[in-house]
């Protein structure tokens, strides 16, 4: 089921040129980490979700961020934003320690990312066009007129119809849900966008859809971005890199090359386990 329709590799498909790119990419040695987590601890009470977990982001890479259910990849992306407390460590983000950061410019480090959830992803009480415009009216001050046409640019960039704008998330398919929190991430033209399970959820052609266009805006943008994926596809042809979290901290890094060359138990069965098979079989 995680396996995506052949479609997307015909016909010139953008997916292979993506993965060179991409591969490209992370060959670059003069690339700067815009995250830079180092010996990060995070607990709740007793337990222990991770201890000395080091973790580079680099400007413009597509970083996929897995590990097994309930690891803590979601409490390592709410760790970065703030959101969750950590016990031990340092987080900087484009050169700033987070720790060191006033409310001044702790918001102005906050207006350079964006964040897709993954639980929650839109306000139900509100429109799409409201939901996008929550960012812009917490950072930005322009007219009503201006936020109206920036929500509708939004719109328009995550390919969804100018019609989606009025309604409310419960008239929106999955993917339409996922396309519109999109859209709300991108609000302030961010530089990193974090995206926790993007694709979740959607059926093959719309999550091999939905990757189709992250890595285009990833492009057209210069978006760096942290993408959370269980999504093998994804992770095969958008990723630049790929990080494993396992017992606590990262297990295995670097391009797909690497994950399926590493000696790590998980890992081996994650890349080379019967769904990882069926995906390598299409390419
Ligand atoms: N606020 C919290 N208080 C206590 N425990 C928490 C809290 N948030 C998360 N946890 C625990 O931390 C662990 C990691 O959770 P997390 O949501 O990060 O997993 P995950 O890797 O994102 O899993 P999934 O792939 O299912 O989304 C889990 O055991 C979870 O129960
Ligand atoms: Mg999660």
């Amino acid at each position: 089921m995680d396996q995506r329709p052949v479609a997307s590799a015909e016909g010139g498909s953008p997916e292979s040129s993506y993965a060179r790119e991409a591969s490209d990419r992370a060959g670059d040695p003069n690339r700067e980490a815009v995250i830079r987590v180092r010996n990060l601890e995070v607990g709740f009470g007793e337990k222990i979700i991770m201890k000395g977990l080091d973790l580079d982001v680099y400007r413009g890479e597509i970083l996929g961020f897995v590990g097994a259910s309930g690891m803590g990849k979601s409490v390592l992306t709410r760790t970065i934003l703030g959101l969750v407390r950590k016990t031990q460590g340092t987080i900087e983000v484009f050169g700033e320690d987070l720790d060191d950061l006033g409310p001044e410019t702790r918001r102005a480090v906050e207006r350079r990312w964006g964040v897709l959830f993954q639980q929650g992803a839109l306000f139900s009480s509100l429109t799409v066009k409201q939901n996008i415009q929550v960012p812009m009216r917490e950072y930005l001050n322009m007219s009503e007129r201006l936020l109206d046409e920036l929500a509708m640019l939004k719109i328009e960039m995550v390919g969804l119809k100018a019609d989606a704008a009025d309604k409310y998330p419960s008239d929106l398919s999955g993917g339409m849900i996922k396309r519109a929190a999109l859209a709300r991430a991108l609000a302030l033209d961010p530089e990193i966008v974090f995206l926790d399970e993007p694709t979740s959820g959607l059926d093959p052609i719309g999550a091999g859809e939905f990757d189709d266009l992250i890595a285009t805006l990833q492009k057209t943008l210069g978006l760096t971005v942290f993408m959370v994926t269980h999504d093998l596809d994804s992770l095969h042809s958008v990723c630049d890199r790929i990080a494993a979290l396992g017992e606590g901290r990262i297990i295995a890094q670097g391009p797909i090359e690497a994950m399926l060359a590493s000696d790590n138990a998980w890992v081996k069965a994650y890349f080379h386990g019967k769904r990882a098979r069926a995906v390598m079989d299409e390419r």
